[in-house]
């Protein structure tokens, strides 16, 4: 099948890779000319893990083509993907403009039937505005052509993009036409087959269902961080809490990990977007605005702690920091809650020596050439001179570190994991001074 997919994102490049993968024929269109002229080269601007073989693969063979040509891509495919950014507005709610732009080129160049599908996460009564958006222009160009709108949200997580898309836990197809539902699900047939995946449902529901999900995985996250700040308090261990209510099978151990804060492209922003949907619609959420406010806060735990370490005497001190991308396996760093900490760090004078395994360039690109950043090789370099270490995201390397050595290098002993890496008693043993969150340590502090 001919399919065109509009951006070229971590959603709309893993997309695009997979279905060409299958065997249908792709056009990827971005209207940044540097990402496409880098695609074109086979340079894979994101790293995702498995991503760059199968771009390669189908480029190679001509199954997956790339162009800034909007009017191209409405002539290639049957299919019209939308996978453009939909960033947070100033109020919260989501910045439509990118999804209205590709539907008033769908509109402008259409000469024939076409399936638009939005995969964009958008709020509820998009489909219908994408529709009007091409609608009007049809109506400008005084031509009648038949086309349909289809909601089908996208699940996947980065750092398991390519493997959550080719073998998906459900597909949601949001439409009212039985007949675009068909071919749809024509298109998924190979990411469908060992059991049927596919939920058909009306477009308003389909969209509302990615938010929802976002949003409860969000508010779980919360609810065990907010237990943690209370068991620090009382004195009790949020890891073994979080053994002993996952064993219920009724709560399970998924997203219960508590931590300092959740980021990236989606949580942060789909949550404030159901929120700013919710009050124009005259309905105050209050949990979901609680889960924002209280997830800002578990981004500031960290430096707290170090601040209180220090007796507030920060000014001069080197932090080694190790994790950037807002979880492993990625480099995105959007709303990462390495950015708060370093940010903080530096506002108090601090020296920062960071290292990840993927977001050095992604570091570097926000941050640019700054005295108080060194972005440094490997883990044991990030250590160098430094008076402490934090800990942000949980890449596998950081599990099972030197201990010996990072008490060697570290002037203080001191370390401050964000994401409850390691064994207290075996930190203990080895002479540091251990700070992780809901572990009964602010005591100590
Ligand atoms: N990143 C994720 O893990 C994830 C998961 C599920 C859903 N989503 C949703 O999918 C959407 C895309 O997310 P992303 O992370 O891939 O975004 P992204 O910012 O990585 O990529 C968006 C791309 O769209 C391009 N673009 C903008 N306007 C365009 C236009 N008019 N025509 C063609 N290209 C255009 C941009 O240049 C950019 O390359 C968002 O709504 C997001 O919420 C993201």
């Amino acid at each position: 099948m001919r399919v065109t997919i509009f951006g070229t994102g971590y959603v709309g490049l893993v997309t695009g890779a997979c279905l060409a993968e299958t065997g249908n024929h792709v056009l990827c269109v971005d209207i940044d000319p540097t990402k496409v002229e880098r695609l074109n080269r086979g340079e894979i601007p994101i790293y995702e893990p498995g991503l760059e073989s199968i771009v390669k693969q189908s480029h190679a063979a001509g199954r997956l083509r790339f162009t800034t040509d909007l009017a191209e891509g409405v002539a290639h495919g049957l299919f019209q993907f939308i996978c453009v950014g939909t960033p947070a507005d100033e109020d919260g709610s989501a910045d439509l403009n990118q999804v209205l732009s590709v539907a008033r080129s769908i509109g402008e160049h259409m000469v024939e039937y076409r399936v638009v599908v939005d995969k964009s996460t958008v709020p509820v009564g998009t489909a219908d505005r994408v529709k009007a958006e091409i609608e009007g222009v049809l109506n400008r160009r005084k031509v009648k052509i038949e086309y349909d709108v289809v909601s089908n949200p996208e699940f996947l997580k980065e750092g398991a993009a390519v493997e959550d898309f080719m073998k998906p836990e459900r597909i949601v197809i949001g439409v009212n036409d039985p007949r675009t539902a068909a071919l749809l699900r024509t298109l998924y047939e190979p990411f469908n087959r060992n059991r049927d995946r596919v939920i058909v449902m009306d477009p308003r529901s389909a969209e509302m269902t990615k938010y929802a999900a976002n949003a409860m995985l969000a508010a779980r996250i919360t609810l065990m961080n907010e237990f943690a700040n209370i068991a620090e308090r009382v004195g009790a261990d949020i890891e073994q809490v979080r053994v002993g209510i996952g064993s219920d099978p009724r709560i399970g151990y998924s997203f219960i990990y508590p931590g300092c804060g959740y980021g990236g492209s989606c949580f942060p922003k789909d949550v404030r977007a159901l929120v700013a949907s919710s009050n124009a619609v005259g309905y105050q959420p209050q949990l979901l605005s609680a889960v924002e406010v209280v997830n800002e806060r578990q981004k500031e735990i960290l430096f707290a702690k170090i601040e209180r370490f220090f007796g507030g005497a920060l000014r001069g001190k080197t932090i080694a920091l190790w994790g950037l991308s807002f979880k492993p396996n990625t480099d995105d760093m959007r709303e990462a809650s390495s950015r708060v900490l370093m940010e903080s760090l530096w506002a108090a004078g601090c020296k920062v020596r960071a290292y990840d395994p993927a977001a050095l360039d992604e570091a570097r690109r926000i941050y640019g050439k700054r005295a108080d950043l060194t972005l440094c090789d490997s883990a044991e370099d990030a250590l160098d001179g430094a008076d402490a270490l934090a800990i942000v995201t949980e890449w596998r390397q950081f599990r099972s570190p030197d201990f010996d050595l990072i008490k060697e290098r570290l002037g203080s002993d001191a370390i401050f994991d964000g994401r409850n890496l390691y064994d207290p008693s075996l930190l203990k043993r080895h002479g540091l001074k251990y700070f992780a969150v809901g572990r009964g340590d602010s005591l100590a502090l």
